[in-house]
């Protein structure tokens, strides 16, 4: 048998409400946000991620799906929305369109990561970017967005971290503390890290080699090198979300694996999970920040952008994990069962009828027994059940059956849409 690919999921129909769920209300929120939707392609020229996600990054060095297209030209499947999205806007010339750009984007993105729970090689993101503001109220416009929108799901156990990660004038500082403090502790990085060392120190800090993992606690901090902009920076976002009511906490550890980030960084961290071993992770299910240099490292004009994106199977996870009553598949209102054939193509007529009219009906396309579409009526949870033979269809009269109270109602077989819409 032909299996799907590793890390790649199947959705069954039972499981899209709750994709839908999440897809509504990220089309909901940010239309109230004002972000109109932006699609773009699935795959793009592979030096578009090399230089704006960034050719140190894991992203970048390990996790692309990349091929060469018929013409030896070396394409990526997108591994995010955040490049493609800078690409997009100054190739359509929405650079100079009055602003904030404010975009959203639905898309599946691609990474070959090590498969685990919530960790996928094909994922879905939900994401946002706003472009031509350097405020820090953007800043936190954007975070009160992803906010509110993992509040409007209903997920309650998670927490807003946040950080600044400084600019390019006080970033060299922070690096080279980095640097002097890796340097002092060489033996104990792990071979890549050994790398990152010369190529890019920050990349230390996502390692999750365990004693890589363990000097990261105690490697300098960026807060302590941010120059006065930053700094200020920073504390107009922090001052912006107390006065939105926003809980978040300031976590120093967290750098993004991402390169194009600058100043203000965040995630949120969902509920814990125990793995195979018995160890909680907490998933990020979400995370952004601010990139002040993305569209000029792509060759665009000076434009600055913030954004986030979110996981979907993450945000599923933990809506699960919530104990919530979840979105399922839609029942009928009325299953009609019918006896022979008269009757079964009559019944086709009364649904298709129903359904015109907006009401999920179902009958028997199978050729079941009587009693075997009562069962079938049973098992699709339909909330009424009516039985037609030639009796009904010469009366014109139906007796609905309320297949949770067993209450029977008759109603003219014309006046059934009223009857449903009405009560
Ligand atoms: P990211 O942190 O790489 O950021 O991904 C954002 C979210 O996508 C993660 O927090 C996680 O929920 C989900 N995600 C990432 N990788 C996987 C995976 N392998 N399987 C399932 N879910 C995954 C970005 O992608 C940035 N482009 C976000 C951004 C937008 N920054 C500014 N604007």
């Amino acid at each position: 048998m032909i299996i799907k690919p590793r890390g790649t999921m199947d959705i069954m129909p039972e499981d899209t409400p709750l994709w839908q769920y999440v897809e509504e209300k990220a089309r909901e929120i940010s239309n109230t946000h004002g972000f109109g939707e932006i699609r773009f392609p699935t795959f793009e020229q592979t030096e578009l991620f090399a230089r704006g996600v960034g050719d140190t990054t894991d992203v970048v060095q390990k996790e692309m799906y990349t091929f060469f297209d018929k013409d030896n030209r070396s394409m990526t499947l997108r591994p995010e929305g955040t490049a493609s999205i800078a690409r997009s806007i100054v190739e359509n010339g929405r650079c100079s369109d009055a602003m904030p750009l404010k975009l959203y984007y639905l898309i599946s993105c691609f990474r070959y990561e090590k498969p685990a729970s919530g960790r996928y090689r094909e994922f879905y993101q939900y994401g946002v970017e706003m472009y031509g503001s350097e405020s820090a109220a953007s800043d936190a416009s954007v975070i009160a967005l992803a906010d509110s929108y993992v509040k409007s799901l209903g997920i309650t156990d998670y927490s807003l971290e946040i950080n600044s990660i400084g600019c390019k004038e006080c970033r060299p500082h922070y690096k080279k503390a980095l640097t002097d403090y890796y340097t002092a502790n060489y033996d104990t990085l792990c071979d890549t890290c050994k790398t990152r060392l010369k190529t890019n120190p920050l990349r230390i800090l996502d390692c999750k080699n365990p004693e890589c993992a363990h000097l990261a606690k105690d490697a300098p901090k960026t807060l302590d090198y941010l120059c006065e902009n930053c700094t200020s920076h920073m504390k107009t976002v922090e001052d912006s979300l107390k006065s939105m009511g926003i809980t978040y906490k300031v976590d120093t550890g967290i750098v993004r694996g991402l390169d194009y980030y600058t100043r203000t960084v965040f995630e949120i961290i969902g509920p814990g999970e125990p793995d195979k071993d018995g160890n909680v992770r907490r998933l990020a299910l979400g995370g952004g920040g601010r990139y002040d240099g993305l569209v000029e490292e792509i060759g665009g004009p000076k434009l600055p952008g913030v954004g986030f994106a979110m996981g979907l199977s993450r945000l599923i996870i933990a809506l699960q994990m919530s104990g919530k009553e979840l979105p399922s598949k839609k029942k009928p209102v009325l299953y009609i069962a019918s006896l022979g054939t008269n009757a079964q193509i009559q019944a086709l007529g009364i649904v298709n009828k129903l359904r015109n009219a907006g009401i999920y009906a179902e009958c028997d396309l199978v050729g079941r027994s009587l009693k075997a579409q009562m069962k079938y009526a049973d098992k699709i949870g339909a909330e009424f059940t009516a039985i037609i033979g030639d009796n009904e269809l010469e009366n014109g009269k139906a007796i609905l059956k309320n297949m949770a109270t067993s209450e029977q109602t008759e109603v003219e077989i014309k006046a059934l849409a009223d009857f449903f819409k009405n009560r």
